[in-house]
């Protein structure tokens, strides 16, 4: 059922500039680069009673979600009301709305489950949004909550952490976003923490995972992996396939690498039919068929996860950001 559409990466031209000024516009928490010390006088000597400045403290936020989502007569119903008890930003890895994207297909399936948490909601584009020409109905329905339209990648800040959404739709990314996500990247090199999503997983145990035809796609979102691997990023979050997925520390080329490599998450399990797991992929940690949201929680230095599925085991753990 999945369908891609990839092309010529040069397609699209965006100015990365103009659209990270205008990406950081739409955003929750706008860090972006740039920054003067402004007033325009002569230096500032403190005085001898000065006090020394104390950091202020960034308590843990709870970023919570999931993939590939509303299909009517599924379970994004169920997994709708894991979210109405857990606060916090939501997150979505693409396919939101099935099997096309269209403008009835959010009105009808997302919006009664999902779309009751929108407005504390940064989506992230899916091959099915993609069903309809550009995904119209997908910018129409987030508006300025998916960054600037037709583009599907954007940036935002939550508590400590540096959160990047990514569009791995190419061509309606294509060259323009790499270059914007090694600008946003370097924008934000003093951050510790930082956490991309998008939809197409790099690595996969799922029936997606090898198949040809989405080679390019692949290729493309390793990278933007090597790109995050390169600047110390933690975490990747991904959908596409229907099930959960947790893989231990990469770099781009699936090596292990423990001490800086970071950890991609399937979490393809927002609401519609689940897949089988097919031969398992190397680093695969935990392989959960079932439906559930991921809740994140970022600290100022760490973050923990917990898979809730709506029935059976979950997946849980903890980890120090680079
Ligand atoms: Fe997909």
């Amino acid at each position: 059922m999945t369908r891609s559409r990839f092309g010529r990466f040069s397609d699209i031209r965006v100015q990365a500039l103009g659209l990270a000024v205008v990406a950081c516009l739409t955003t929750v928490q706008c860090s972006g680069g740039g920054s003067s010390s402004g007033g325009g006088g002569g230096p500032i000597v403190p005085g001898p009673t000065s006090p020394t400045p104390t950091p202020t403290p960034v308590g843990p936020e709870t970023f919570v979600g999931a993939g590939d989502i509303a299909i009517c007569g599924g379970n994004a119903d169920a997994t709708a009301r894991q979210l109405d008890s857990i606060g916090g930003t939501v997150f979505t890895l693409g396919d939101n709305a099935y099997p096309s994207g269209t403008r009835d297909e959010f009105r009808n399936c997302y919006e009664p489950s999902w779309g009751r948490h929108k407005a504390r909601t940064r989506p992230t584009p899916g091959n099915h949004d993609y069903g309809t020409p550009g995904a119209a109905p997908y910018y129409e329905y987030f508006g300025a909550n998916a960054g600037f339209p037709g583009a599907g990648y954007y940036s935002f800040e939550l508590g400590a952490w540096h959160i990047v959404s990514l569009n791995s739709n190419v061509p309606d990314a294509g060259a323009a976003q790499l270059a914007w996500l090694r600008a946003d990247l370097a924008d934000h090199a003093t951050t510790r923490c930082t956490l991309a999503y998008w939809h197409h997983p790099i690595f996969s145990s799922g029936p997606n995972g090898s198949i040809a035809s989405e080679a390019p796609i692949r290729a493309y979102g390793r990278e933007m992996f090597r790109i995050l691997h390169e600047a110390g990023a933690e975490l990747v979050l991904v959908g596409h396939e229907h099930q959960y997925e947790r893989f231990a520390p990469q770099t781009a080329d699936g090596m292990l690498d423990p001490a800086r490599g970071i950890r991609q998450i399937v979490v393809g399990t927002g609401g519609v039919p689940l897949y089988d797991f097919q031969a398992t992929r190397p680093n695969s940690e935990v392989r959960i068929k079932a439906h559930g949201v991921m809740k994140l929680t970022l600290s100022s230095d760490r973050y923990q996860w917990d898979f809730l599925p709506i029935s059976g085991p979950g997946d849980s753990g903890s980890a120090a950001c680079h």
